[in-house]
Formats: C-alpha cells, structure tokens, sequence
C-alpha cells in the first residue's frame, strides 16, 4: 500500500515560511503565514506568558493527564473573555467547552460533532475564506457550500449577496462566520450585519459557526466579540472555535476552545459528552501547556492587565501598518485606503497571481498567491521598500 503514496506540493500558505526561509536577499520580506511580528519582524513571546510560564514551571507537580474537557482555570477564562461574565449563555450553564489542540482542533471537534448528529449537514463558507477550512470541515463529513461576501471591485461585505443567500438556508444547514479580522479579506461584518445575521437565523433556523481566531487584533476584545455575543443572545444554538494562537502568542503551544451553546443546560452537558467523545477517538486529551498559561493569566487580574497592554499593542501596530502602508502607497499615485480601513491581519492586494508571482521572484516580497498579505510583516524599515516593489509590478 504504502509503496504506491505520492507527494503533494507544499501547503499554500505554510510552504511560503520555507520558500522565505530559503530566500538569500537581505531585504526579503514575509507577508505570508498569519504569525503577529513586532517592529522588528519579530514574533515575541508576551511579557504576561514568560511570568506565567516561569510560575507554571516553578508550581508544576506532575505530568499526569488533565481532565478529558481540558483546564477548568482556562476554559472559564476563555468563556468569559468571549461571551462577557455576565452573559446568559453562561449564568445559564448553556455553554458546553472543551479544550482543543488550536483553534484548527477546535472547528474539527465542532464539525465532527455536528456531522455526528447529521452526517452530510451543509456548510457554508464565505468566498472567499481561509482555505483551511474545506479540509478542517470538509473531511469530518460536512457537505460544503459558498456564500458570496467580499466585494474585490469595492473592498467591503457585499451584505446584499450575502443576506440573500443566508435567507435562502433553513434548519438543515451550517454557517461558518468569521468572529473578526475575516481571514483572508479582513473586512469586518457591521453590527448591522451581525444583527441581520441573527435575525436569518433565527427566521430561517440554520446554526451558525462563528470561527474566532483573531480576538482583540480588530478593535478590541469586546468589540470583537460583538458577533458571538449577540448571536448567543439571541439564537437557541451555535457553534464556536476560539483560538489562542495569535492573541496570547503561542501557536506552536496549540492552544484552543470549542464552544456548543445550546438551548439548555442538560443539552450543553450532552454536546460537551460527545465532544469529550469526539476528541477521545482522535488525540484522547488536548496539550496542557499553552491551555494553562492562558487560565494562569486570565485568572490572575494583574497579568490579566498586562496580557491587555499588549495585545493593545499588537492592535495598534496593526493599524498603524496598515495606515503607513496605505500612506506610501499614495505617495506613489495608488490608492490602497481600503487596507486602512480593514482589520486584523489579513487583507487583499488585489493583484493578479502573476503580479504576486513577480513580487515573489524579482523582489523577495511573500505573499499568499490570492494576493492576500499579512499586515504585521510591514515594519518603518521595510514599508518603502515594499511600497516600490508594488509600485513597479502594479506598472507590469
Ligand atoms: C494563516 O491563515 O496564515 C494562519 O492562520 C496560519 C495557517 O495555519 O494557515
């Protein structure tokens, strides 16, 4: 069997880490994978991780397994970071939570749960979405559709298209919806649109998936999570993959939650059951660290304080990037002030694959082939450059 197993080409988005890596040009530049850097075009590791890191090691007693579900202490830090501490979903007990391997491990528990359910259930991603999610939801069972949502002539949420698609779905089906800093077009849905989200949902019956890897990189944490609060307010059900990759810093510790908020209480008790059964079958428990360096910090109100200070940092530098970015690039004649208005990490260039092709080969500068870049990896030092390199392909 195995003699017949054949290559595939690197994936999209994590083989242009390699192809970086290889690249000998000083002045290369990486706006591929979806990795936070600071001003330096480095990736830290936050001043509140390191202190609860060192706490952790110095406490650790054993490595015996942790409880099926995950860190009691994380979880309930996560959860109410997300939903608000005073949200019904949780004063209710409607939220069933179990810890995941990331925030990929998180949207498979949810899909595999679901197709648990209902084998085959439809969902619907929007186009464009992270390509990630046809495999991660695609390969538990799920049938997949599309939704039209970003505009490329416009740079915004064509709701219109959008709206009326949703309008169109019942009972039967899935919506998986970006949290924040849609990945990889980073235009936000509007409150408006989130309401109009929740009132299809709730006329048309279908369950939304709301995937939230971003939290705190939009606007901020409670902004950000204006989507799942309302969603979770004001519809029975709903899913959601949360992520603690990007905003606490530690992707490779794999970090993730995944949430059921069902009608009741008996009913989250169930769904968590079932995902505790679901993760058993795959990988049997998540890892522990990344898990417990988030309970420590968000269950401590000084570091808790001092996480905040610096994904407000992190936030900021976005903006500021992309404002910088958007800056240069008007000082060449081209008008790319749609990027200051998105957010998160992610927006297009709106080029063509051979323009981000010429970009790679004649310029040293990475980006995913959609023309999608990551905005962290503009820095003061490198944005003119960049700023010419665009310049001269978008003469081409
Ligand atoms: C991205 O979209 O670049 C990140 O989420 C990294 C990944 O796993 O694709």
């Amino acid at each position: 069997m195995l003699d017949a197993v054949r290559p595939l080409p690197p994936d999209a988005i994590l083989g242009l880490i390699g192809a970086y890596q290889r690249d000998p040009n000083p002045d290369k530049i990486d706006l591929g994978a979806g990795v936070y850097r600071d001003s330096a075009g480095e990736t830290p590791i936050l001043a509140a991780v390191r202190t609860a890191e060192q706490r952790l090691l110095a406490s650790e007693r054993t490595k015996s397994y942790v409880a099926p579900p995950g860190d009691p202490a994380f979880i309930a830090g996560v959860t109410r970071g997300l939903f608000g501490a005073d949200h019904p979903v949780l004063t209710g007990a409607r939220v069933g939570a179990v810890q995941s391997p990331g925030g990929c491990g998180a949207l498979r528990l949810g899909a595999e749960l679901i197709n648990r359910l209902r084998p085959g259930t439809p969902v619907w991603v929007s186009t464009p979405t992270w390509p990630n999610h046809e495999p991660l939801l695609g390969d538990a069972g799920l049938k997949i559709h599309a939704y039209p949502y970003y505009d490329h002539d416009v740079h915004t949420v064509d709701d219109d298209a959008m709206l009326a698609t949703l309008a169109t779905l019942g009972r039967d089906d899935v919506v998986l919806l970006h949290g924040c800093c849609h990945n990889p077009c980073g235009a936000d849905l509007t409150r408006q649109q989130w309401d109009a989200i929740a009132d299809l949902a709730l006329d048309r019956g279908f369950t939304p998936f709301v995937d939230i890897a971003y939290h705190g990189l939009g606007d901020g944490l409670d902004e950000d999570a204006y989507g799942v609060r309302t969603l979770a307010a004001r519809l029975p059900q709903l899913l959601v993959a949360y992520s603690c990759s990007k905003n606490f810093g530690l992707y490779r510790e794999r970090a993730g939650l995944v949430c059921a908020v069902t009608p009741t209480a008996e009913t989250a008790a169930a769904a968590r059951s079932q995902l505790n059964s679901i993760a058993r079958g795959m990988y049997s428990m998540p890892p522990a660290h990344g898990a417990a360096i988030v309970g420590h910090i968000l269950g401590e109100e000084e570091l808790t304080a001092r996480w905040r200070a610096e994904l407000a940092d992190m936030r900021g530098r976005l903006l500021r990037m992309r404002r910088l970015f958007a800056d240069r690039m008007a000082q060449r004649g081209a008008d790319f002030g749609f990027i200051a208005d998105e957010r998160g990490l992610f927006s297009f260039l709106g080029i063509s694959p051979a323009q981000v092709e010429r970009l790679r080969d004649a310029h040293s500068v990475y980006l995913v082939g959609s023309s999608r870049i990551n905005v962290a990896g503009v820095t003061e030092d490198n944005v003119d450059t960049l700023a010419d390199a665009l310049a001269a392909v978008l003469d081409t």
